[in-house]
């Protein structure tokens, strides 16, 4: 095997649950071969390193000794993730980060200059940025089948369960707090889905009497008079976790189910042309859906239903925009429900690596490379002042591109 097409070689720092995840999620992956697994806690790397047949080692300074590593993930908790990225960037390897990119906008834009530097790739896990339900409401949007959306909102019922008093999520030294540890995914998603970086943002937080924050709130300002609302809500038990992710696109709306997202409903009015492309749509499932290194199951399902003059053929206005759509579509992309979120979302996790791979290649830039770690946690950040201040925050522009 040449050199150009050997396997990368894959160590993982960070034992836990989510580094598990991953480990297991991107095994069998074309051009990725784990390597080596490091934690100081010995009795989880010893535990992952026996799963998958490698070296279980004590630290990243260890990883980064093998020169068999060519690529280092991180799964520590968020406090950690910057200057782990920056030792393995500054070593030569190329790095696949968990989220956030960093717990603050200067340590995540230190890391992506590192990663320019370097001229090594770096890929953020967000996975919503590898899901298929998103990726095809960005070719609707591209196509020209749906607006771009002029209103984002997420509303995240999410589970504290297996989030104790102690764990670290609750500290914002080690996790930058809910907007950072988290809201990051979704400040990256509806960047990605709105086209545009944000100005502004007004943010609340909410504290659970006697203890912490477990709710916080924000409005981010997009260019163009878009609005984007996050809410983010850790009190719930595991079964009763709900979320929707709303876009409002004027003449149509996208109703997105799941954190990790698995079914989408677009209600949609449209003129004859429109009527006959979103016709054709059913018979296009696979391309629609389509990600890099995300394996379907085979039962995703794209259903169109049109009726036909079902409102009048006299021009309809919103917001000054006058169109003649008497015909209402309705469009339903499944990926097979909440019973198939863990297949969802490990196949989004091997996509993000995929792309990673594909990065390290060929010096393309990632769909989650620095340049969306950077935002999000600058978004994120500022979220975080307003809602510590009361004050509106202006959002600083990121003023970086990843060169491909
Ligand atoms: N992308 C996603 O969907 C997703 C989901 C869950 C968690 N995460 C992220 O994954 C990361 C890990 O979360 P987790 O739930 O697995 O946490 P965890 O507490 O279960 O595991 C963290 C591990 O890192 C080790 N560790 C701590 N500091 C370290 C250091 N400096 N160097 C090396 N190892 C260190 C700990 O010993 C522990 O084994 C977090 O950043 C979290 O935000 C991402």
């Amino acid at each position: 095997m040449s050199a150009t097409t050997a396997p990368l070689g894959l160590g993982l720092v960070g034992c836990g649950g989510f580094g598990t995840y991953v480990l297991d999620a991107v095994a069998g992956l074309p051009g990725l071969r784990p390597v080596a697994v490091a934690d100081p806690d010995p009795v989880r790397a010893k535990a992952l390193g026996e799963r998958h047949g490698v070296p279980a080692l004590g630290s990243l300074e260890e990883l980064l000794e093998r020169p068999d590593v060519a690529a280092v993930a991180i799964a520590t908790p968020p406090a950690a993730h910057a200057a782990t990225a920056t030792a393995a960037l500054r070593a030569g390897r190329h790095v696949f980060c968990e989220k956030p990119l960093a717990t603050t906008a200067r340590d995540a834009r230190a890391v992506a200059e590192e990663a320019e530097r370097a001229g090594r790739a770096l890929v953020v896990d967000h996975v919503l940025r590898y899901n298929p339900l998103l990726r095809a409401v960005e070719r609707l949007t591209a196509r020209g089948l749906l607006a771009p959306p002029r209103r984002f909102l997420f509303e995240n019922d999410a589970s504290d369960q297996d989030l104790g008093p102690g764990h670290w999520f609750w500290d914002r030294a080690h996790s930058g707090g809910i907007f950072v540890e988290h809201g990051v995914h979704f400040f990256d998603a509806a960047r990605a889905l709105l086209g545009t970086e944000p100005l502004s943002v007004r943010a609340t937080a909410v504290r659970r009497p006697g203890g912490p924050v477990d709710m916080v709130s924000a409005d981010v300002l997009h260019p163009g008079g878009v609005l984007a609302s996050h809410l983010h809500s850790f009190t719930h038990a595991h079964r009763c976790e709900r979320q929707l992710m709303r876009l409002d696109h004027g003449f149509a709306e996208t109703r997105i189910e799941g954190w990790i997202p698995v079914r989408a409903e677009i209600s949609a009015w449209t003129d004859e042309d429109g009527a006959r492309d979103w016709e054709q749509l059913a018979a296009q499932s696979a391309a629609l859906l389509h990600v890099d290194g995300f394996r379907p199951h085979g039962g995703e399902r794209v259903t169109v239903t049109v009726a036909r003059d079902a409102g009048s053929p006299a021009p309809a206005r919103g917001r000054g925009e006058v169109r003649v759509v008497p015909h209402h579509v309705r469009a339903v992309l499944d990926l097979g429900g909440e019973a198939r979120k863990p297949h969802v979302y490990s196949e989004s996790v091997r996509a993000a690596f995929a792309d990673l791979v594909r990065a390290a290649r060929e010096g393309s830039a990632p769909v989650a490379g620095a340049r969306s770690g950077l935002s999000a946690v600058t978004v994120a950040e500022a979220a975080t002042r307003a809602a510590d201040t009361g004050t509106e925050q202006a959002v600083p522009a990121p003023h970086f591109q990843e060169s491909s």
